[in-house]
């Protein structure tokens, strides 16, 4: 409970959960509540339910469900945090408090002044493009590389000019302080004369946006006119590119450049074509494909998948076509594999970038090459088996081997039984098996083995994560079907259940909330609660418990008091049970002293009694 219930509260209130899910969602009503095709799994019948009245939603298949914040948290792939501050900013709130360090505006650790110094410098470096004649360089250059003024006003293209203070002179004006700039990635300070200067000079600057549209940073590229220049002063080029460092908003593995774009165009296949440079977002754009993205300054990675998985399921890599990128390319494959990721990779001639090809042969023929992207996992053999003479040079083509094979039994598709990746698999292993002149069946036994290694090794990492759920018990789920659908019981049933004596981590958080609550004279109900709780695991479980409470007949008004009183009975017992199991394995255990094992003996014996007294 980190966040001010009246925040939550006021958020919650301003936010129609029907309104909010049709802007993502087909709905359909059906009878008081909306259903839609869920959105997390391959749905084929409506599955996701809305309902309007509780402002809960639930998809039976997936097992998921909660209220406004866990939608937008699972649909974004956010913390709760952001998720609160998204819909407060949806619905004009203004939050009251910050959750993290209190921070002052105009200081260079408030976010909300960083994201406004930079809005107001892509601003000026935007404009300065447009009219300053110092820029005219930079016009001349993006009309010559094809990059119309409908491209330069979709992606906020800008121009920095060639000057160490071009923001440092402004910044005061609008109230940013260098420190801020600094904050920015905009400006450094100069060790020697510890004055301060700018990071960007004599560049066409590409600014970066989160996916709100946020610029978070830069890129700047040299102009072949400014580069001349430099070359003949210094005697070496200056680099193409100059990047923003890493900032509090901006972390190169966690931002594409132009997903604030293609994301919008990725609701159909949620299929990406990722490249390699900022020009070739661009060129691919005015050539009329948007769903494309660059990573930035960086590779692929395993931090990007996490941020693409929001918003694609299919993914096509274009490669300029050197080396190295191919080799980083194949280190993460696994990673995409695993996050079932369908992900295709394609090299384009070499010496031709998307710009290029885009330009030189069209929209078309760029959508044929991508079609035509082969599948990672034939990618990865063909980078495995390049220069290997896989007949004669047994060490490495074994090595090669093992890595693939590698690959294909981290796949979950592979596991699964649709026959279509049954049949996949089948010409796989049949084409390695023509490679690397190994017979089918020991091919299979190998993916076989790897499998059950990785199995083993999901299965302890997972044990925690994902049973839980399945397994509430049922005497604490009950208490809390009890207590929700009779709020006056709480009072009965906290001053004799204490959350010690829940055994089920789910339920004892629930539990803990309700106490809380309880204590500090607040309401308990379905609403309140699912306002207190944050996790979506939590909410998730909420919402069941209290839609299972409504439903069930046999809570009648009257029973409800007497189903209480037993359930406080036999939460004293569970405790009693466990205590005892306790005792018992202490004694079997460990060599305890005669005095302690009578002490434990006594304990034990005294419970039976009481047990039967009670019977
Ligand atoms: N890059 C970089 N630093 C460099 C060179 C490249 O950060 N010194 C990154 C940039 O993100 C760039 C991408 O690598 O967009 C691809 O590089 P390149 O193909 O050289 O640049 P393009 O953006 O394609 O620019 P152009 O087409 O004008 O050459
Ligand atoms: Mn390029």
């Amino acid at each position: 409970m980190s966040f001010a219930y009246d925040d939550k509260d006021r958020v919650k209130q301003a936010t129609d959960l029907v309104d909010l899910t049709s802007n993502y969602l087909q709905l359909r009503r059906q009878g008081s509540i909306y259903v839609a095709n869920c959105p997390w799994h391959d749905d084929q019948r409506p599955s996701l339910q809305i309902n309007p009245t509780r402002q809960s939603w639930k998809c039976w298949v997936c097992d998921i469900g909660g209220d406004v914040f866990s939608f937008v948290m699972k649909r974004e792939n956010i913390e709760f945090r952001q998720a609160l501050e998204m819909l407060a900013e949806r619905a004009g709130i203004e939050l009251a408090s910050r959750p993290r360090a209190k921070t002052v505006a105009g200081h260079p650790n408030d976010k909300p002044t960083l994201f406004k110094a930079l809005q107001w410098a892509s601003q000026k470096y935007h404009r300065c493009l447009q009219d300053d004649p110092a820029a005219e360089p930079a016009r001349r250059y993006l009309a010559a590389r094809g990059i119309n003024p409908n491209a330069i006003d979709q992606f906020q293209l800008g121009f920095a000019p060639n000057s160490w203070s071009w923001l440092l002179e402004q910044c005061r004006d609008v109230g940013f302080s260098p420190e801020v700039l600094q904050a920015c990635g905009l400006v450094g300070r100069s060790e020697k004369s510890s004055g301060w200067y700018e990071r960007f000079r004599g560049r066409l600057m590409f600014p970066i946006h989160d996916t709100q549209d946020r610029p978070i940073a830069f890129g700047g590229r040299v102009l072949p006119e400014i580069a001349e220049h430099e070359e003949s002063e210094t005697g070496r080029p200056p680099a193409k590119y100059i990047n923003s460092p890493e900032t509090r908003l901006y972390a190169k593995s966690d931002n594409l450049y132009g997903l604030n774009i293609a994301r919008n165009a990725l609701s159909g296949d949620r299929h990406l074509i990722i490249v390699e440079g900022y020009t070739d977002v661009i060129g691919a754009w005015i050539a009329g494909i948007e769903n494309v993205s660059a990573v930035c300054g960086t590779s692929l990675n395993q931090r990007h998948i996490q941020v693409i998985r929001r918003f694609a399921d299919r993914i096509t890599l274009v490669l300029d076509g050197d080396e190295a990128g191919q080799r980083r390319t194949n280190e993460i494959l696994e990673h995409f594999v695993r996050a079932n990721v369908d992900l295709r990779v394609m090299t384009l001639p070499e010496g031709q970038d998307p710009c290029d090809f885009v330009q030189q042969y069209g929209a078309a023929e760029f959508r044929q090459l991508i079609e035509a992207a082969s599948d990672a996992l034939d990618h990865k053999i063909s980078i495995e088996t390049r220069g290997i003479d896989l007949i004669r040079d047994t060490h490495r083509a074994n090595q090669g081997l093992d890595s693939i094979l590698q690959t294909i039994a981290s796949s979950p598709a592979s596991l699964g039984t649709t026959s279509e990746s049954r049949l996949r698999e089948q010409q796989i292993l049949t084409r390695l098996s023509q490679l690397f002149q190994i017979d089918l069946a020991t091919l299979r036994e190998r993916i076989s083995e790897l499998r059950k290694r990785q199995k083993r090794t999901r299965h302890d990492a997972g044990k925690h994560a994902g049973k839980q759920r399945k397994t509430l018990r049922p005497l604490e789920r009950e208490l809390l079907q009890v207590i929700l659908r009779d709020n006056k019981l709480i009072d009965q049933a906290v001053e004799n259940i204490s959350p010690d004596q829940f055994v089920e981590g789910i339920c004892r958080d629930i539990y803990e909330i309700i106490c809380a609550c309880y204590h500090e004279g607040e309401s308990v109900s379905f609403e309140s609660l699912m306002l207190q709780l944050e996790d979506p695991e939590l909410k998730h479980m909420l919402n069941q418990l209290d839609e299972e409470s409504q439903t069930k007949t046999s809570m009648t008004e009257t029973r409800l008091s007497d189903q209480l009183n037993q359930l406080i009975v036999r939460f004293d017992r569970q405790v009693q049970e466990l205590d005892r199991k306790q005792a018992i394995s202490t004694l079997s255990q460990s060599e305890l002293n005669q005095q302690e094992e009578s002490k434990i003996l006594e304990r034990l014996f005294q419970q039976a009694k009481e047990r039967q007294g009670n019977q």
